[in-house]
């Protein structure tokens, strides 16, 4: 692959809530820090009709509202590096015009493209059509890329008629997330954990990826999505690779995504019984009642706002090991985790003292508090005259205090400068797609053949009752 900075950078759907809230809040935020390239031109492109000024309007208030006030230091400057092209990109018409605004760059051209999966294919033709994809272009792609695997398949042949893989950068953004990226640094910058990572010491591992927000305004997207293909399909598998994955020669595009694919690959099918789906009903959360899912809709809907799977990696390493996975909307709090339950040891000396030990728990916080903690055994400190006590104890590691006076930086900071300046291990390679929706597909084929329909919730609980019965039935307790 030629290595390039980009010294250009095109945002597609650049007026768009993804935009303002994230892009260009982490564009601003790189740039007060010195990341970006003092030559970057920064072109946004969208329907609005726009002109420079009117972006640069748009992107100040989105600055305000999203970008913390200790990080503004430098908007001036970085609305100095942005310009706009009005543009309807369903047709190739307008990408002459687009072409001129993006000019020649010295060093290479950087898109990023989140637009509906319907424009995907005329986007690219437009590219192609404006001189837009040569060598010195890479393109970055964010989800939706299709609802299953045929359809995924279309977009990624689209676009690969015009960009080769090693400059296709498909977007998860919970690979940006720093506590993701730890996860790798846990596991492989340790002596102590690798050698216990795999079925003779770990029980089971759970997932979890909650959240306390609803529709919000994606009424259209959800509805044809649902929580499985919205959240397990990218963000859960992507976790689940990351914690399943063998250790990789090196922390290289390919070397990691390698491992990681192997993981998907070896996912067992999904068993009838092995999934819960759920749906919310009108509850609370923190005190506040909010309205059901086909209220918020407007109409009845069979799709899924909740989905508990019980996987299982079939590999030498993991064989017999659950993976309990579950996300949904409006559960009680916003909080992603992973949670290694290790198994007890083998022979407890203590229990003739009446003592009882609980098996080791290692309970990685990704958000919103990012911590690490390991529960050990220790005892109570006692003359021990009525037998020994135990108590399991944890041993924490409190990220932001580790580290502290780093900023907490947004996912998309760090996809961002990777993909202008062409790094690809935290972007989603094409077989590592194809793998995580062959296996969603099946699911969803298993549904349909049970005639699955979703379990209502009320809002603010943890799902329908059987996402408990699911882990409950094999003697395991959702971590909360
Ligand atoms: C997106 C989903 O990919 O991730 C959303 O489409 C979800 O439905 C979001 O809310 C969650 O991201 P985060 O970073 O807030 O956990």
């Amino acid at each position: 692959m030629k290595s390039f900075t980009a010294d250009r950078l095109l945002l597609f759907g650049a007026t768009g809530d993804l935009s303002g809230r994230m892009l260009l809040p982490s564009l601003c935020a790189l740039d007060a820090d010195g990341l970006l390239d003092p030559k970057l031109e920064i072109i946004g492109t969208a329907r609005s009709d726009l002109d420079d000024h009117g972006f640069r309007n748009f992107a100040r208030e989105s600055l305000e509202k999203f970008l913390p006030a200790d990080r503004r230091g430098g908007v001036a400057t970085f609305l100095n590096r942005l310009t706009y092209q009005p543009l309807d990109a369903s047709s190739t018409d307008g990408f002459d015009g687009l072409a001129a605004k993006v000019g020649t760059p010295e060093q290479g051209l950087a898109i990023f493209l989140s637009t509906a999966p319907s424009l995907f294919e005329p986007t690219i033709a437009g590219l192609t059509h404006g001189g837009l994809a040569g060598d010195n272009v890479r393109i970055g792609l964010e989800k939706p890329l299709g609802i299953d695997l045929g359809s995924s398949c279309v977009i990624n042949d689209a676009v690969a008629r015009a960009f080769p893989e090693d400059r296709i950068f498909r977007i998860d953004h919970y690979l940006g997330k720093e506590t993701v990226q730890n996860l790798l640094a846990l596991r492989f910058a340790n002596i102590m954990l690798e050698p216990i990572w795999n079925a003779n010491y770990i029980d089971h591992v759970q997932i979890t990826v909650g959240e306390t927000v609803g529709l919000e305004s994606r009424v259209a997207y959800y509805d044809d999505s649902g929580a499985l293909r919205d959240m397990v399909q990218n963000h859960m598998l992507q976790l689940l690779s990351l914690v399943a994955m063998e250790p990789p020669t090196s922390f290289d595009s390919t070397a990691v995504r390698d491992e990681k694919v192997k993981v998907l690959r070896a996912l067992r099918a999904v068993a009838e019984g092995e999934t819960v789906t759920g749906q919310y009903r009108s509850g609370a959360i923190c005190g506040q009642a909010v309205p059901g899912y086909d209220e918020e809709l407007g109409k009845d809907s069979d799709t899924e706002t909740f989905v508990a799977i019980k996987a299982h990696v079939e590999n030498w390493r993991w064989k017999g090991v659950p993976f309990y996975l579950r996300t949904g909307k409006r559960l009680p709090e916003r909080v992603t985790e992973i949670v290694i339950q290790f198994r007890p040891v083998p022979h407890s000396i203590f229990s003739g003292k009446g003592a009882k030990s609980v098996p080791n728990r290692l309970v990685i916080g990704i958000q919103p508090e990012e911590n690490i903690t390991l529960s050990m055994m220790a005892k109570v400190p006692g003359l021990d005259r009525d037998g020994i006590r135990l108590r399991s104890v944890p041993l924490d590691i409190a990220m932001p205090d580790a580290f502290v006076g780093q900023h907490k930086r947004i996912a998309y900071e760090r996809l961002l400068l990777d993909l202008v300046e062409g790094d690809q291990t935290l972007f989603v390679r094409r077989d590592e797609v194809e793998a995580q929706w062959e296996w969603i597909d099946a699911i969803r084929a298993g549904w349909a053949e049970s005639g699955l329909t979703p379990k209502p919730y009320i809002a603010g609980s943890w799902g329908p009752s059987a996402a408990i019965a699911l882990a409950e039935r094999d003697g395991v307790t959702w971590h909360e």
